[in-house]
């Protein structure tokens, strides 16, 4: 059986597809003749998502920040065993360290870590061998371009670590875990972050050309397909004038 075959009418559960990489990973996978079960947040932009993805794409409404939404909504997941879980919502603020409200942290940290956890653990347990699951971090968890990028690049940190962990802890069962971490996406994240606005700018002058949502889809499908005795563990992908 060919790479890409292995991915044919299998189900594949995807966070935040109501926008950006989440959107373009779901229009890659459904051609590749995979059906998904997407999480978006709302209503009205998923079932926008949903008429224009098709009759292969299930909705799934759940606002991850929100843990009794989360415990319905993952208790009442379909039965069959999910062959690819793609670990993409996230929220990000751009705020000082020392100015960020706690609960703001704790949100971002719910969202970003613990929402991601919780659906790892659910979805795992029912795992087949051959299974994977790809989880989207950052390069700033790496790198930290600005102090006002810590609180977000923490919580990508914490991401990071404990994917490694799960890799090692599923790799006996034959499921694979990878890391994918972006540098600058074109994508409308940027837009939901307050104060951002002048440092896009000044950023844009730098890296004038960005990576697409679809180049991040490319490699997590890329990721996905990779002969089973393969495991790609972490890629880091930058636009080519980003220094790190
Ligand atoms: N863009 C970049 O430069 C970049 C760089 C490195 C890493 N990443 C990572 O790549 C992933 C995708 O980012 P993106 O740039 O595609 O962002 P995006 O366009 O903002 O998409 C994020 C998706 O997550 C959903 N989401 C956010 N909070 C949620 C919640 N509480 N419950 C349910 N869904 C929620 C959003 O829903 P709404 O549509 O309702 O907002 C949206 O569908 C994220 O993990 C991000 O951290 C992005």
């Amino acid at each position: 059986m060919s790479s890409e075959s292995r991915l044919r009418g299998k189900l594949a559960l995807v966070t935040g597809v109501t926008s950006g990489i989440g959107a373009a990973t779901v229009r890659a996978l459904l051609s590749r003749e995979m059906r998904v079960l997407g999480v978006g947040r709302d209503a009205q932009r998923l079932a926008d998502a949903s008429r224009d993805f098709g009759p292969d794409f299930q909705p799934l409404l759940v606002d991850l920040a929100d843990s009794a939404a989360r415990a319905r909504a993952f208790r009442d997941l379909p039965e069959e065993p999910v062959a690819l879980l793609v670990n993409n919502a996230a929220e990000c603020v751009y705020e000082s360290p020392q100015e960020l409200p706690p609960e703001r942290l704790s949100r971002l940290f719910e969202v970003n870590v613990t929402a991601a956890l919780e659906l790892v653990q659910v979805v795992a347990r029912r795992m087949q061998p051959g299974a994977h699951i790809i989880n989207l971090t950052s390069v700033v968890a790496r790198h930290l371009p600005a102090a006002k990028f810590a609180p977000y690049a923490a919580s990508k940190a914490a991401f990071d670590c404990l994917s490694e962990g799960l890799r090692l802890e599923l790799h006996p069962r034959g499921i694979h875990v990878s890391t994918v971490a972006p540098g600058l996406v074109d994508t409308p994240i940027y837009e939901k972050v307050s104060g951002f606005h002048r440092a896009k700018q000044k950023i844009q002058e730098q890296v004038p050309v960005w990576l697409s949502a679809t180049d991040v889809a490319d490699a997590i499908v890329w990721i996905a397909t990779r002969p089973v005795h393969l495991v790609v563990s972490d890629l880091c992908l930058l636009p080519s004038a980003q220094a790190r």
